[in-house]
């Protein structure tokens, strides 16, 4: 079982794919073999929580998924920008999964409507669980006292404009449990040793309007259930830092992860994929004033 120093390493991406440690690399090229299902998660998109051949847990995401495989990709972009901004958010995966394996977990399907359909054997998406689930109580929600206390507490404003830059017509969403910041949440001012509240982002699939790849800017999309998250942190400084950030955002991070989709996600759309990237650089241009939207729609509730 992995230890909390791996953790460390994978979340600050320093070990190479030929580490003895493990074989991790943030931008590994390597598709990780599924080798246990544990228990199906809530949720629209049917996910399964898996143990993976490196010794984490994941989070699964298939293909065949019912808001279509195009969430993947979408995941898996929003990913990389997070990470690039060092704002908070499980590593994100591409997990074999063998044909022995699904016809060893014959549970392994997920319903729509009332057809039932057996994950495919391929590549799909696997979200890091952060630590061994045995051990470690991850929440989706907090009360408000305990909301207030979470070490990265500004991430949510960092992600809100992340999210209003690729249209994620979702609410925002993460995950919550104790954990070391500077393993967890590196970015945020030294905490020591101490463990604390860390919120981690989750859950990108209805990023570019979700399966249809489109831009618009609905006031409440990519916002947080609970306007703590912001109110505690938006300062108009830190809102035109982050929004400086997007706006200088390095193409070769989105052109590198356009590069990564697997073709089986994208059902051979390259080109329309490609299109998107060049509608997300353009975009730029226009967040500061979703941004100012949204925030406006949030400071106005009662
Ligand atoms: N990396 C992770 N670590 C721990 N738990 C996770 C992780 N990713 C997802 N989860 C859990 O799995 C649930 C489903 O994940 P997610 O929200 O990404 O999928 P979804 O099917 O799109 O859900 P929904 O339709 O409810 O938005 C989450 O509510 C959360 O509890
Ligand atoms: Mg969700």
């Amino acid at each position: 079982m992995p230890n909390v120093a791996k953790y460390a390493h994978v979340n600050s991406g320093i070990l190479k794919a030929d580490d003895e440690s493990g074989g991790y690399n943030d931008s590994d090229e390597a598709t990780i073999p599924v080798v246990r299902i544990a228990r199906k998660m809530r949720g629209g998109s049917q996910s399964w929580l898996v143990e993976a051949a490196d010794g984490f847990h994941y989070v699964a995401k298939f293909r065949n998924n019912p808001q279509g495989s195009r969430t993947l990709a979408n995941e898996w972009i929003s990913h990389r920008i997070l990470r690039h901004l060092g704002i908070a958010t499980p590593i994100i995966q591409r997990l074999k999964f063998g044909s022995e394996l699904i016809s060893a977990n014959p549970d392994l399907v997920m319903h729509f409507g009332n057809r039932a359909a057996r994950v495919e054997a391929g590549t799909h998406l696997g979200s890091m669980f952060p630590g061994d689930p045995a051990e470690t109580a991850v929440y989706d929600f907090l009360p408000d006292r305990m909301l207030r206390d979470v070490a990265n507490l500004q991430d949510f404003l960092g992600t809100l404009v992340v999210d209003r830059w690729v249209s994620n017509v979702d609410v925002r969403q993460a995950v919550f449990f104790r954990g070391k910041p500077r393993v967890w949440a590196p970015c945020v001012a030294a905490h020591g040793s101490k463990r604390a509240i860390i919120a981690l982002m989750i859950d990108h699939g209805l990023s570019f309007g979700g399966a249809r790849w489109e831009f618009s800017d609905a006031p409440s999309s990519g916002i947080f259930g609970n306007p703590i998250v912001y109110t505690v942190t938006a300062s108009k400084a830190c809102v035109r830092g982050w929004v400086d950030r997007v706006l200088y955002f390095p193409e070769r991070v989105i052109e590198d992860a356009l590069s990564e989709v697997p073709d089986e996600w994208i059902d051979g759309e390259r080109g329309e994929l490609e299109s998107l990237g060049e509608k997300l650089l353009t975009r730029r241009q226009a967040v500061a004033q979703s941004v100012d939207r949204a925030l406006s729609g949030v400071f106005a509730r009662p």
